[in-house]
């Protein structure tokens, strides 16, 4: 069976399950923590050295302020929790999103994790937390055009014409050209510049979108959608979709080869 590098998944349906069940909504969360803990497990069985969790969207503000606040405490929580399993068996723990921006406990929980996990080499698992893929995008276009303008050299170049309008126009445009703005100079400027982008997205509770993912990482990778709600998604919907995912034929705008050629 091929399998997957790097599998991310939008954990979605922990309210609806609650719900249903005549819980509240912190209650689907806790429930939904708990998967986390059962997929990470079955990554480090198959080998499968990348796993994205989107955890918590730019977006997800927007919700009421207690669901927040529980949704952050339960973050702390579970890397907490998880620290021993984290180092005993060998993961790496890193976070894609803005950190700038999250409750103080949490950052210092989640980069306490970061480092003390720093030489996993198993799995990298990585949370999305306070994360959309524009904001991403827009990220890597500010920090790409820092490192060209703040380049030494091109910096003496600027000072050295600041007084010529026109040449520092045209300086600007050659700058900024194919040669110099290129797409491998954008990659390095991404939250986690040696992620390989996912070959396989896993979005749960029916829903067939991927609310500001991975947007530019998604550009090849296969999907599979399933109903499950998240606290109900099981060893062997894990193994249904790792299944799915071996049957697709990926060909990145190639044409397949015949077997004679
Ligand atoms: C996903 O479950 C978890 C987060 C977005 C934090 P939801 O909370 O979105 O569950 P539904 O979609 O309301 O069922
Ligand atoms: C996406 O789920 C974000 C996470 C799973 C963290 P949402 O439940 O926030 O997405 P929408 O609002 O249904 O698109
Ligand atoms: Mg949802």
């Amino acid at each position: 069976m091929t399998l997957p590098k790097h599998i991310a998944i939008i954990m979605d349906g922990n309210g609806r399950w609650a719900t249903e069940k005549g819980l509240s909504r912190s209650e689907g969360h806790l429930a939904g923590a708990n998967t986390v803990e059962l997929i990470i497990k079955e990554c480090l069985r198959y080998t499968i050295p990348h796993l994205s969790l989107y955890a918590f969207s730019t977006e997800n503000w927007k919700r009421p302020k207690e669901e927040v606040t529980y949704l952050f405490e339960l973050f702390c929580q579970f890397v907490e929790k998880e620290l021993p399993l984290m180092q005993k068996e060998g993961i790496r723990f890193t976070m894609v999103g803005d950190k700038t921006k999250l409750p103080e406990p949490a950052r210092i929980s989640l980069e306490n994790a970061i480092s003390q996990t720093k030489d996993g080499k198993k799995l990298e698992l990585t949370l999305a937390i306070n994360y959309s893929g524009t904001q991403e995008l827009l990220y890597a276009s500010r920090q790409s055009a820092i490192k060209i303008l703040s380049d030494p050299q091109n910096l003496q170049k600027i000072q050295s014409i600041a007084q010529d309008t026109n040449a520092l126009t045209q300086y600007f445009t050659t700058l900024f050209n194919e040669e110099n703005y290129t797409e491998e100079l954008f990659r390095s400027s991404l939250y986690l510049p040696a992620l390989p982008d996912p070959d396989l997205i896993i979005r749960t509770s029916g829903e067939l979108r991927l609310s500001n993912f991975y947007l530019l990482q998604a550009a090849y990778s296969e999907f599979y959608f399933t109903q499950t709600y998240w606290p109900d998604f099981s060893q062997k919907d894990f193994e249904q979709a790792l299944q799915a995912y071996s049957q697709r034929k990926r060909r990145f705008g190639k044409i397949e080869k015949k077997s004679n050629q």
